[in-house]
């Protein structure tokens, strides 16, 4: 009996070696992944390569970039964003080629007073030309704690999505005329920077430097590459290229009850018509 239950415990054991390896193997390290591009001695990795800052002062933000160049695939990381009173701060966590008509797609947290909400805001170039903005609040408070917040890239469609709850699809509409990134590889970039004449209620509330140094945290970045078979990517948030029933009931609880702007819904900006992909 003393025997089996140690035979039991060395299996045991053997499976949570293994997990832990599993698991190692999973987030990616930040000394082999990234460069830090700017902002001298601001960016930092700690912890053999397993987390990453930025910070921002009065002098200069800061940012890093991905030694690799990705075609399609599923982008994850964790972030836990500037805490306090992080006003007129912004932080860019973002896809990008490069040239006059890159394509990029774009997550921006800009800050806000204590207490009140930082706002998501999306965007989608293609060619060249954004003017696709979504803009969100979040339904928790996200300097507390890491959140994930990933961008899966398909030919069919680009999807955001935090703690694995889509915000926004953005459909492949190139039959209706409406280019879509598929043929530039793209760079994982983040930034943390000053934009306080725009980014905290349209600029009236001004960064408090007397706060600084700003800091946001990444953690547990993981890069999927997109394959023929990928099954894999799915997490259970599809089932082959739509969204499956439960996150498309997720995405229209977060757009009804979080979305703050929809550039589909600017009638000002449109006077003469949507966009075409705002059509459905
Ligand atoms: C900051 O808080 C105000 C008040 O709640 C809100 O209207 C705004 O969307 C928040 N975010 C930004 C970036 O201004």
């Amino acid at each position: 009996m003393g025997s089996s239950k140690t035979g039991f415990s060395m299996i045991v054991l053997a499976g949570v070696v293994f997990f832990s390896m599993m698991v190692a193997n999973v987030a990616g390290n930040f000394y082999q992944e990234f460069d830090l591009t700017w902002g001298d001695n601001r960016p930092k990795i700690f912890n053999g390569g397993q987390l990453l800052s930025l910070s921002l002062d009065r002098v200069s933000g800061s940012g890093f970039k991905s030694k690799k160049e990705y075609l399609f695939g599923r982008i994850d990381m964790q972030l836990k964003l500037v805490a306090g009173n992080s006003a007129g701060t912004v932080t860019a966590y973002y896809l990008s080629s490069q040239g006059p008509t890159h394509d990029e797609i774009d997550f921006e947290f800009l800050g806000n007073l204590t207490g009140d909400p930082y706002t998501v805001h999306t965007n989608v170039f293609t060619q060249g030309k954004g003017n696709r903005e979504q803009q969100f609040h979040l339904w928790f408070d996200p300097t507390r704690n890491f959140h994930t917040y990933s961008i899966i890239w398909k030919p069919q469609h680009i999807i955001f999505l935090v703690d694995n709850i889509p915000l926004r699809v953005f459909k492949n509409a190139e039959s209706l005329g409406v280019p879509f990134p598929k043929s530039q590889p793209m760079r994982i970039y983040s930034s943390l920077w000053n934009a306080d004449d725009w980014a905290t209620r349209g600029g009236l509330v001004k960064t408090d430097w007397s706060r600084a140094p700003f800091t946001a945290y990444y953690r547990n970045f993981k890069a999927t590459p997109a394959s023929p078979s990928s099954n894999s990517l799915s997490h259970s948030v599809f089932q082959t290229n739509e969204l499956d029933a439960y996150s498309r009931r997720r995405l229209r609880w977060v757009q009804k009850y979080f979305m703050i702007y929809n550039y589909c819904n600017d009638l000002k900006r449109f006077p003469s018509g949507f966009p075409v992909e705002c059509k459905r």
